[in-house]
């Protein structure tokens, strides 16, 4: 498998914590291609949010390796942005000021004024960049914590359940706007959920992980383009098609649990 075609990628990876006798992450092998938006779908509990936080450099697997643009992760970059289901924005920020943090940090601010400004144009927040964050509604705020994580240009772009705290409306809304600034963007998108819907309106690429441990048991190619018809045949096949896949490994599960008593 090579990596140079690709903007992520993760070989052999396994993680056993500590403690514990059985993996939670079993022979993990990804190779995502720049620019393709992908979504790591499997049940609660199967190792998702774990193997998206190794990927942002948060946490080290036992073993294998993660390389994002040829380099070894070891520890988090702005080129490799998370965004979780919770905004995290301070309190006491305006809306400009939190979605500028990132390039406060970095120390180029100054000369990335107008990208800032750009952004919240582009999130739908150009009326309110002056309010404080905590007059936003739930949506608005994960608009900011989007121009924040876009601010600083990041190659990828990890997202872990950012919309399930939303109400529907504003969730397909913007499940629709960050599928798109990605694409246009050419971002590569890595994102974690249990959510079907989600998955097939989003992604390029849909990755099936099992549980006990979390593995890689298929992929899904999704050929639409954006925005997606989620009400079209081919949209509702391909949901099926991926239900089916959850139920076959159910199957496979409980005859493995069978075949073990
Ligand atoms: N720090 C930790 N120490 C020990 N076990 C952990 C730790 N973090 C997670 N786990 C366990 O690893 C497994 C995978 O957790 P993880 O949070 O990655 O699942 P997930 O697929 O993201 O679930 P959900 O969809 O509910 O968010 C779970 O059984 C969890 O209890
Ligand atoms: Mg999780």
């Amino acid at each position: 498998m090579s990596y140079k075609a690709s903007n992520v990628w993760i070989a052999n990876l396994s993680h056993t914590f500590k403690k514990q006798v059985k993996p939670t992450l079993s022979d993990i092998n990804l190779s995502i291609p720049k620019g393709q938006l992908t979504a790591l779908i499997g049940r609660s509990g199967c190792g998702k949010s774990t193997l998206l936080q190794m990927i942002a450099g948060l946490m080290i697997p036992s073993d294998g390796a993660i390389r994002i643009g040829g380099h070894t992760v070891t520890k988090p970059s702005a080129k490799w942005n998370m965004m979780f289901q919770n905004p995290s924005l301070y309190p006491w920020m305006t809306v400009r000021e939190s979605a500028a943090l990132g390039l406060v940090f970095a120390g180029t601010y100054k000369d990335k004024k107008d990208k800032v400004e750009d952004l919240l144009d582009m999130v739908g927040l150009s009326e309110l960049k002056d309010e404080n964050v905590q007059k936003l509604s739930g949506g608005q705020q994960q608009r900011v914590a989007l121009a924040r994580s876009l601010a600083t240009e990041p190659e990828v772009l990890l997202l872990d359940e950012p919309f399930s705290a939303l109400d529907a409306f504003t969730r397909t809304t913007l499940q629709n706007e960050v599928a798109q600034i990605c694409h246009d963007q050419g971002i590569t998108m890595v994102m974690v959920t249990h959510d079907i819907d989600e998955a097939v309106a989003m992604a390029d690429n849909v990755i099936i992980m099992s549980q006990n441990p979390g593995e890689i048991v298929g992929d899904l190619k999704v050929n639409f383009s954006y925005p997606r018809d989620r009400n079209s045949e081919e949209f509702i096949i391909l949901k099926e098609k991926l239900f089916g896949e959850f139920e076959k490994i159910d199957q496979a599960k409980q005859k493995e649990l069978l075949e073990m008593a």
